[in-house]
């Protein structure tokens, strides 16, 4: 069955491949965004298309997704992606950041609720874990973690408060990355600047020793979990109340990510080593037995998804 969705954050990285991949499968879509951390030529592939409309609006507006629901009564799944999504800068603005990562998440969630909108999903984060050494990390263990930034405490305050309500669902993303990712981004920037290194023929910068790990996820199977949780999967998996962890559940050295995007790119394989920076997570790597319950498998090779991701990068250089 068609629906019409709302997708905040449809201009950036991860909400343009979800607008996208909602549009091709013939559902409706509103997206939201006011480009605080997204850009107009995100949404060159479907702003014309027929089936989206478009508004630049803040999701910190109050009454926002009634006005919506008003003028789209079909309006039956929120996706809400929209966020402050940089940790240095919710640090230095800790009040904005709690404004836009859980206040108006909170007040979206009570609104979806009242107004009988089915599903409701939204974007956690590896960052609600903190500096969690027990590893896979379980979504259990950010009850007690110390979230290390205004960025973590609010994304933790959101999923805490959508799994008391008992509506809706909170997808806790690792580290992931594809086309049109955000090379400051601290999630997965590392990749575009190794590209960026690699195409220039240049050796690789590594922090630290490079034996530090993540958990990379390619986003077409980001998108895959966002239909799930929200009961549009093609294969009838889902719908997902409560939080969830999202990742592949395996550890990727940075020094074999820099290793698999030299070869990429045909770069010399020669590597600089600099100082480990302050705060760095030295391993993060998913649980991801609650989410593989539901029938989620990452199903892009890491290696495949690089390719991909070098492939984009290539092209929107040249
Ligand atoms: N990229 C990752 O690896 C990762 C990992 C975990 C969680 N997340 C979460 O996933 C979501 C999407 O992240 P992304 O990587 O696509 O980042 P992004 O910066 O590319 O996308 C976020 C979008 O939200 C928009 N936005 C910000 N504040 C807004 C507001 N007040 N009103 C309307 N729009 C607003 C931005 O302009 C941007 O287009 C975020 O909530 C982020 O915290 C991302």
């Amino acid at each position: 069955m068609k629906k019409t969705c709302l997708v905040t954050g449809c201009a950036g990285f991860i909400g343009s491949h979800l607008t996208q991949s909602l549009l091709d499968a013939g559902h409706f879509v509103l997206g939201v965004d006011n480009f605080a951390s997204g850009y107009v030529h995100n949404m060159d592939g479907f702003i014309d298309n027929a089936g989206f409309t478009f508004y630049e609006r803040s999701i910190a507006e109050e009454g926002l997704l009634a006005e919506l629901k008003q003028a789209h009564p079909d309006l039956d799944v929120v996706f809400q992606l929209a966020a402050v999504v940089s940790v240095p800068y919710s640090v230095e603005h800790p009040e904005l950041t709690m404004q836009i990562n859980f206040e108006a998440n909170r007040d979206m969630l009570d609104t979806a609720k009242d107004l009988g909108i089915s599903s409701f999903v939204f974007a956690g984060s590896a960052a609600e874990y903190g500096n969690e050494d027990r590893l896979p990390v379980k979504e259990e263990y950010a009850q007690d973690a110390e979230q290390l930034s205004p960025y973590g405490i609010a994304k933790y305050k959101s999923s805490a408060y959508i799994e008391d309500s008992g509506y809706g669902c909170s997808l806790r993303f690792f580290n992931i990355f594809g086309p049109r990712q955000d090379p400051t981004s601290q999630y997965s920037g590392v990749i575009s600047r190794f590209v960026d290194f690699g195409l220039a023929g240049k050796n690789m910068v590594i922090f630290g020793d490079g034996e530090q790990t993540r958990d990379f996820l390619y986003v077409s199977d980001v998108v895959t979990a966002y239909l799930i949780a929200a009961g549009l999967d093609e294969q009838g998996r889902g719908p997902l109340t409560g939080i969830y962890n999202v990742g592949t559940g395996l550890g990727r050295s940075v020094h074999e990510l820099a290793t698999v995007v030299a070869g990429l790119t045909s770069a010399p394989e020669g590597i600089d080593f600099k100082p480990e920076r302050a705060g760095d997570i030295r391993h993060s790597r998913a649980d991801i037995s609650k989410i593989a319950a539901e029938g989620f498998k990452a199903e892009v090779a890491f290696e495949k998804g690089l390719a991909r991701t070098v492939d984009w990068a290539m092209k929107s250089k040249s």
